[in-house]
This record gives C-alpha cells, structure tokens and sequence, in this order.
C-alpha cells in the first residue's frame, strides 16, 4: 500500500505506517499512527481499523536513525502508541507483510487482531544487539504463541514467516492475493465483535516452568557466553507466565535498561552502527554513480587468487582467472572444486550449487580472456617487480573503465598504481585468508584512486557479503599496521619473563579467538620474520625483540613445519607446548642478561591491547582510516578481536583514554619493551586530557 497516511474504505479507517525504507518506528510515525487512531475513533462511520504498511513491508522496528537522539525517547514513545492501540474501542488489525520485526512486531502484538501474507517474516531480534525486546514483546508474544515458540524467537532473534505461526493467537488470518483487500475484510468480519480480544488478557501456560526455564537458562547460558542478554530474554520470557502481566511489563523494562548500561549491549550496537557507517566514505557521496561489475578476472591463482575467485563465485558472479603456467592454474582449480567437495560432504553445498558454481569459473594463460573484465583483482606474488609488470600489462590490455585492484598486504598501491596510465581506476582490495570465509575486505584507497571506482567495489564488496573498509596507504594498512606493534609487545613480554603459552592463554581469557604465538604459527611465523628483517634496515632506531628470529633460524615456522612456537602431531592442529622452545627462549635471555621476572595477565592484555589502540590512534590522526569505529570493524571481523568488547578503540573508551594513558606512562617508566612507542599518541593523549573518547 502506498499513498496517503489516513484513508477511509466503507467503515473501516486504514493507517498506514509509512517511514522509507522500513517504516522505522520513527517519532513522525508514531506521531502519525497515534492521529490516525485518534481520527478513527472520532468518526462514527469507522468500525474498525487497519494498520499496514506502505511499500512491502510492515515495520523493521525503532528508526535506528533516531538512536540517541531526543526523538527517540519523545512521545509519543512506542510504549504510549502500543496503549493507545490495545485501547482502542474499535478493533485493530496489523495487515503484515514482509518484515515485520522489533517494535514493529511489539506493535502488531497490542492490536486486536493480526492478518498476515504467509511468507511475511515475523521476529524480535533486539538480542542480537544484546537487548530484551522493550516494549511488551517478552510478555505478549509467549501469551500468543506459546512459552516455547516464543522463547525459542526472543532468544535466537530470528524471524519465522508467518505461515509458520498460523494455527496461533499471532496470525488470525494468512491473507490470499492482495493483503489490503484481504484485511478489510476480515475488518468488516469482525468489525462489530465484542469484548476485543487483547493479548494481555490471555495466560502465557507452561504446565512445569521451573523445571523448563531451569533447563532452556542452562541450555542458552551455555551458548551464549559472553553475552548477557539471551539469558536475561528467558528471565524475561519466564515472568510472562510467573507475574502478572503488568508486573511482567515492568520487569521486562528494568531488564530492558540494565541491559542498555551493558557493556557487551554498547559492543553490539557499536559493531551494528560500525557496520553500516563503515560503507560511507565522508568525500564520497551516496549517490555516486558506480560502474557496472558483472564479470571480474583475478590474476595469479595461488591461495588468495582462489580463495578471492570463490568468493565472486558463491555470489553468482562470472570470474576468470589467470596463471603463467598450466601446471600452476591446474593446481589452483583443483584446489577450489576440492574446497566446495568438502562442503558437499558437509552438507553445506549441493552437488547442483558445486556444478553451476565451478562452470561460472574461467581458467585461462591469456589476458585475451580476462580482457573485458569490468574488474580485476591481483594476487600474485608479493613482489613489486611482479606487480608492476601485471599493471603494465593489465593497462595495455584492459577495455576502458575496467577496475583494477591489487590484492597487496604490504606494498605501496600509489606505485602499483604508477605503473599504469590510469591510476584513477587502481585500488586496493585487500581480502584475508582464507579470502572466501573472512569477512573483513579492506578497500585501499589510492592517491589517484577516483570516488565512483571506491563507491564501486563498496558496492561490490556487500554483493559478496563483505565487510569493507576504506584505507589509506600505508605500510599494513589499518589492520597489519596495528598488528605489528601487538605483536613486537608479545615478543617483549616473552624475552621478559611470560611464555608464549601463558601470552596466548591471557589474551584469549580476554575474548581473542587466537593468541599471537598460535595465531603466528598458523600464518607462518616466516612471514613476519620477512616483516621484520626489512623493518631492521628501515627503522634502525627502533627496538625490537630478536626471539622470534631465534626460532626461525631453527626452521619453526609453524604448523607448516609442524612445529614453532608449540609442536604439532602429524595432521592435528592443537599447539602442544615444546620444552625445547623454552630452552630457547631461556638460552636467549641467558645471552641478553634478562632476570626472567613474573609477568601478570593483566599486563600482557594491558600492553598487547593498548598497543594496538596506541598505533590506532595514530591511524585516526593521520587519516588512515575515516573513523574509530572503521578500525574497530577491521579488528572485529579480521583478526578475531572479541565482539562482546566491541573493538580495541571501544574498549579503550569503556576503559577510558585516561586510564589508557596512565598505563602506558607506567609501561615507559618500567623500561618495558620500547619505551618510547608508549608515548601516547597526540590524539589519545588529548582524549585523555579532555575527559574525551574516540567514538564520541
Ligand atoms: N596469504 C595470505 O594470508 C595473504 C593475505 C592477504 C593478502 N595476500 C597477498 O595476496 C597476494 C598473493 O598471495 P598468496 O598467498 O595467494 O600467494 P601464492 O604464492 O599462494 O599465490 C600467488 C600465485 O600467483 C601466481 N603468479 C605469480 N606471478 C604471476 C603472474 N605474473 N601472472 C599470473 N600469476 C602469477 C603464482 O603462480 C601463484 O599461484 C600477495 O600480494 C599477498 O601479499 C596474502
């Protein structure tokens, strides 16, 4: 339904909820609802009332635009609608379609009655940014559908198409053809029936409660970790049969706000906002026009090249990919199909989605086939020489307006962008490995790189699921940059005094889903030794722990070699600390004259993290990244920072810059590490002064 916010068809008066592109409960909405309402009562030719929603849906819920702003708490609130609703002394019906989720659902609960499209969505996903739902929800739904249904919904956040819930007191009617039509006719149907019913009147039944809450509390408790919230959604959901129903609104609402406070509530919410902000680039306006990206070749068919490839494949996009050599493009496809057979085996796939996947796959040796690709991704070996020549060579043959991106950890896009005569269509496109699991894509943004080709490959990073971020240049980009320091601080604390077990187990008790000694010898531990000798001859001044030097002389570069940091047994994973790796470590701090000392996990989490949040800052102040939370983004779905602390610059502000820097002062004066990378960053020392923090 679209149009007008107030219409009358014979007798029955139709408010629509119309706020683009969810129908956000906004408060001009609600506002809007609440005048309807009131309209509809006042006229005696209105019998009844129907609440649809314009456009295709219902209502996603609150207008997340509004969040923290006084429009969000102004009244109308959601709360005084849903009364104004129930109260109603004419009935009324929610026509639901599409989404109809949150406060919208909340909502559609205090009607009379529901009539819903069968493959509307119905759902109260509030935990998912670790809240209750907070406007009768915990209360209604399981008077409607049942303790189980409900608490199964609330708990999980996920909707359930309406057809699903059709024999409950939640969908009266599944609507047949055009939803409008079908609603005003249940309207005039049940237009002059009295009492109204209303969901608070009902009981909410579970015939054995305690033992069934006591079950599902240690059931969701157990997965649910971290979190606090899914176990608070069963305490919520376990009064709507134990209290009575106003007495159940009120506690609701007291869990409802502690939850707000909550830290892990902040993180989720954070990394909600932080996804979406994430894909605005402050120079780049919206509505830049992007360039058509149907087709895409990637060069070199190595690990990221196939890994890159499947991920345009998963998302039904044509791909051509190129080698030098047969044998080696051979290897890589073989690699791929080997990749989707395991998820056929694991019933992740079917044999049907593996053919049409792989016969969207181009293999070829010629620039011939990738041509008239609209997008071009790189990943051949790290070398400048090698990219230079596929650039060149990518320039010449490449039909115009064709993207061309680099796939570089480590190298300066400007010059691989020099290398062409068009260094406004070159850009980073920086993907993890294994590139077709990891969320995170980091979008580097050159000093030629024009705005439609970066609003562009945003676009098409959200075609493939893609959490992306834009990037300055600059050595490792946000992510790496940030990592090498936390990495320099694991290695101090080791030739300290902590083994590389007891740094692990610190930072992973902290929420990290790896340690940096297992999560190296999972990378390679020679990669950063790479990282490292160049670092020696660029940045002589610089402080830095030889240790890890000493294992790769050894040849232990991790699982790969099946051992370095920890050994591994043949065809396992677990890292199974070695003896020999403390002779190592202790023959190193022999020949250095270190008096190993004890070292609390309080400090190893203090200096790892603070590292990172130091050359975070640093990144900020330099324009690296647009804004705090980019970089907390590129940690949260890169690097496995732990999502219910929201990202090292939002576990800095719960922390408090203030703290942050005395911590770093007190790391200085000890002589821990490098002294002088614990000068605070300008911008976090300002924080600090300021009483400030970096997400506002
Ligand atoms: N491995 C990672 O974790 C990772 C993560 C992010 C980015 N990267 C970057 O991705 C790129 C590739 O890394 P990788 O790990 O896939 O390496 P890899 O050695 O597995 O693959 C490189 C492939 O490129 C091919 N190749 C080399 N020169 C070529 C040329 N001129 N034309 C066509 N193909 C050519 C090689 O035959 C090889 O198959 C590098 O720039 C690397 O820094 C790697």
């Amino acid at each position: 339904m679209a149009g007008k916010a107030y219409e009358l068809h014979e007798g029955v008066a139709v408010v629509a909820l119309d706020n683009p592109p969810v129908n956000g409960l906004g408060l001009q909405l609600r506002t809007a609802i609440v005048a309807g309402l009131d309209a509809a009562q006042a006229d005696e030719a209105v019998k009844a009332i129907v609440l649809i929603g314009a456009g295709s849906l219902f209502s996603g819920g609150a207008d997340i635009r509004e969040f923290n702003t006084p429009k969000a708490t102004a009244e109308p609130t959601l709360h005084s609608v849903i009364r104004v609703v129930e109260s109603s002394a004419k009935p009324v019906i929610a026509a639901i379609a599409g989404h109809c989720m949150g406060g919208g659902l909340e909502l559609s609960l205090a009607c009379h009655y529901r009539v819903a499209l069968a493959d509307a969505q119905l759902g109260l996903p509030e935990v998912k940014i670790g809240l209750v739902p907070g406007a009768g929800g915990t209360q209604r739904l399981p008077r409607a559908v049942g303790v189980e249904t409900a608490l199964n919904m609330i708990v999980s956040g996920n909707p359930v198409p309406a057809a699903q819930l059709a024999d409950t007191a939640l969908v009266d009617r599944i609507v047949e053809g055009p939803l409008l039509e079908g609603a005003l006719r249940f309207a005039r149907e049940v237009a002059g029936k009295r009492p109204l019913p209303k969901l608070r009147e009902r009981a909410a039944v579970e015939p054995d409660a305690e033992a069934f809450f006591a079950f599902a509390r240690n059931a969701v408790a157990s997965v649910a970790k971290n979190f606090p919230a899914p176990v608070r959604c069963v305490d919520a959901v376990a009064a709507s049969v134990s209290k009575p129903f106003e007495e159940g609104l009120r506690y609701e609402r007291e869990i409802f706000l502690q939850l707000v406070q909550s830290p892990e509530s902040r993180a989720l919410r954070h990394a909600f906002f932080g996804e979406r902000a994430a894909s605005k680039i402050p120079d780049v306006p919206a509505d830049t026009p992007v360039r058509p990206v149907k087709s895409v070749a990637v060069i070199g068919a190595g690990t990221m090249g196939g890994g890159i490839a499947m991920s345009f494949l998963n998302a039904g996009i044509p791909v051509a990919i190129l080698e030098t050599k047969q044998e080696a493009l051979d290897g890589g496809l073989a690699t791929i199909r080997r990749n989707y057979e395991s998820s056929v085996k694991r019933g992740k796939l079917t044999p049907e989605k593996l053919a049409s996947r792989m016969a969207l796959l181009a293999p070829t040796l010629s620039y011939d086939d990738v041509k008239n690709a609209d997008l071009v991704i790189e990943a051949v070996f790290e070398e400048m020489g090698v990219k230079e020549a596929v650039f060149r060579k990518l320039d010449e043959v490449m039909k115009p307006g064709a993207i061309l991106a680099t796939n570089t950890s480590t190298l300066d896009v400007n010059r691989i962008a020099a290398a062409t005569k068009r260094p406004q269509d070159v850009v980073g496109m920086h993907f993890f490995s294994p590139a077709n699991v990891m969320k995170l894509l980091e979008v580097v943004r050159g000093e030629k790189t024009a705005k439609d080709v970066l609003a562009t490959v945003m676009q098409v990073a959200k075609k493939i699921r893609k959490t992306a971020v834009v990037s300055g240049v600059c050595d490792g980009f946000i992510g790496n940059r940030m990592v090498e320091q936390y990495l320099r601080q694991a290695l101090f604390l080791v030739e300290e005094g902590a083994a590389p077990q007891q740094v692990d187990g610190a930072l992973e008790k902290f929420g990290f889903a790896m340690g940096p000694f297992r999560m190296s010898d999972l990378a390679g531990n020679d990669i950063g030794w790479a990282i490292r000798k160049r670092r020696y001859v660029e940045r002589p001044r610089f402080v830095y722990s030889r240790i890890a030097d000493r294992l790769c002389e050894q040849g232990r570069f991790g699982q790969k070699t099946g051992a370095g940091w920890y050994r591994y047994e043949p065809g396992r994973r677990d890292a199974i600390p070695d003896p020999k790796v403390d002779e190592m470590i202790a023959a190193y701090r022999g020949e250095k004259g270190i008096a190993p000392r004890r070292i609390e996990d309080a400090e190893i989490v203090e200096r790892c993290v603070f590292a990172l949040v130091n050359e975070g800052a640093r990144i900020l102040e330099e324009g690296i990244a647009a804004r705090a939370s980019d970089i907390d983004m590129v940690y949260l779905t890169g690097y496995g920072f732990p999502l219910f602390r929201g990202g090292p610059m939002l576990y800095a502000d719960m922390v408090g810059p203030y703290n942050v820097v005395r911590s770093m002062r007190r790391f200085a004066s000890s002589g821990s590490g490098d002294p002088s990378f614990w000068q605070p960053a300008p911008l976090l020392e300002k924080l600090a002064n300021e009483g400030k923090t970096f997400n506002g």
